[in-house]
């Protein structure tokens, strides 16, 4: 374990470029948004300052409305597709792409804070706090007034932006339309930068889902990331269930935070009414997933399509996910937990991130077992007390890193390592599995 702990560290090194730790060198040469927030929670014991310099670079490319983007091009990298050109999105400070990713930042700095606290001393952990508390709070602001209809649930406009691109969840939205019929997409011209590798052919999104991925991202364009007019027009407006869990956490992690400026004697009185403020918005945010995302006959959270008004049925691994924020009430905690036991453990290695039809074993978020989201589970079964779930999904995390190395997923089946290799968030949390 010594040994791979230290590779890991070497992979994290090779990855960093100034303030940030790009994803992989291979497939994302930029600063990601959910992955600077894993690389961050997954590095706080084992090194807090580089993870909170993640943090407040990832921060430094938030937009002036709050909006911290999926992607930030701090350098003119080349190799991606869509690049900063294609986006047409950002600040003074950076070009961005011109969506967002699950507020992961959020529960990722409270870890920070706390390791920095543990290490460094109550100081150090009030200097970040200071600097990184009002741009969480502006951020899931944001979520609030531009990303939801009833001021507790929040959507995401495209499949990028639940960080789950291909899940089959997605499937009957991107059916309803034809890109080409979008307001405001006139060519899919383009040509993809994520299969230069013959053998990820069968291991990222296909054709069609990428169309429509693209024609997403022109209509966006096309209407200037202009939130009010791109909810008249947008064909997908989806209420993603990891999404709502993460934000719902974040929420109540914020509330944590301004607890802790609180004691720690920065805030006073506004600090205790914004650490109730946000608690608060976590539990009403649990108690309408609880009603509008539950579905009696998986057994588990679902996502729902505003456009369509309808529940997306999927059996993913992100409904087992709302246990991360504190979604399920007792009784449905049982029904996911018997969800988990029958439909997920089955497989030689947990946890695929999606099982029933249409379930591909090899293919991005349609099975394969990915390290962040085993995390994210292993947490959630612990909140809810189910310590023995949440050691099974750890050992096997840490079995298929050490058989496979860092690769970015792994077959639920043979175990076996796809996608790009040398991967930051696998690295990230290894460390923390394993500290
Ligand atoms: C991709 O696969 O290119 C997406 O941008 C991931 O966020």
């Amino acid at each position: 374990t010594q040994a791979r702990r230290e590779a890991a560290l070497a992979v994290l090194r090779a990855n960093r470029r100034e303030g940030y730790t790009i994803p992989s060198a291979t497939l994302y040469p930029f600063q990601w948004n959910w992955d600077s927030a894993f690389v961050a929670a997954g590095l706080a014991s084992a090194d807090p300052d580089a993870a909170a310099t993640e943090i407040r670079t990832l921060l430094d490319a938030q937009w002036a409305n709050g909006m911290v983007p999926q992607i930030a091009f701090w350098t003119d990298a080349t190799g991606y597709f869509p690049g900063p050109d294609e986006w047409g999105a950002g600040s003074d400070r950076v070009r961005t792409s011109g969506i967002t990713q699950p507020p992961m930042v959020v529960p990722a700095a409270r870890r920070v804070a706390d390791a920095l606290r543990r290490q460094r001393g109550g100081s150090a952990a009030e200097a970040f706090l200071d600097a990184v508390v009002p741009a969480l709070d502006a951020f899931l602001s944001w979520w609030l007034r531009e990303r939801s209809d009833d001021g507790d649930v929040v959507y995401v406009r495209h499949p990028w932006a639940t960080g789950m691109d291909d899940s089959p969840a997605w499937t009957p939205v991107l059916e309803s339309f034809e890109p080409l019929d979008l307001p405001g997409v006139d060519d899919l011209d383009y040509a993809r930068e994520d299969r230069k590798s013959e053998s990820l052919a069968d291991q990222r999104p296909t054709d069609w889902d990428y169309d429509r991925y693209v024609a997403l991202v022109r209509q966006g364009r096309a209407f200037d990331w202009d939130e009010v007019r791109l909810r008249e027009v947008c064909p997908f407006v989806v209420e993603d269930v990891l999404t709502n869990a993460i934000f719902a956490r974040a929420c109540a992690d914020l509330g944590g935070m301004y607890d802790e400026l609180d004691a720690l004697g920065e805030e006073g009185a506004a600090g205790v009414d914004a650490a109730d403020r946000w608690r608060e918005q976590a539990e009403s945010t649990r108690e309408a997933c609880r009603d509008r995302l539950w579905s009696p006959a998986l057994g588990t959270f679902v996502s729902y399509d505003r456009v369509g008004e309808r529940r997306l049925p999927a059996n993913s691994v992100a409904g087992l996910v709302s246990t991360f924020g504190g979604l399920p009430d007792q009784g449905q905690f049982e029904a996911v937990r018997t969800n988990l036991s029958e439909n997920f453990l089955s497989y030689e290695r947990a946890c695929p991130s999606y099982v029933g039809e249409g379930m591909d074993l090899d293919r991005y978020w349609r099975g394969p077992v990915w390290v962040n989201t085993n995390w994210l589970l292993a947490d959630g079964l612990r909140r809810y007390g189910a310590a023995d779930l949440a050691s099974r999904i750890e050992r096997d995390t840490v079995s298929l890193v050490e058989r496979e190395g860092f690769r970015e997923y792994f077959s639920p089946e043979t175990g076996e390592g796809r996608g790009s290799d040398r991967f930051s968030w696998t690295a990230a949390l290894y460390l923390d599995l394993t500290d």
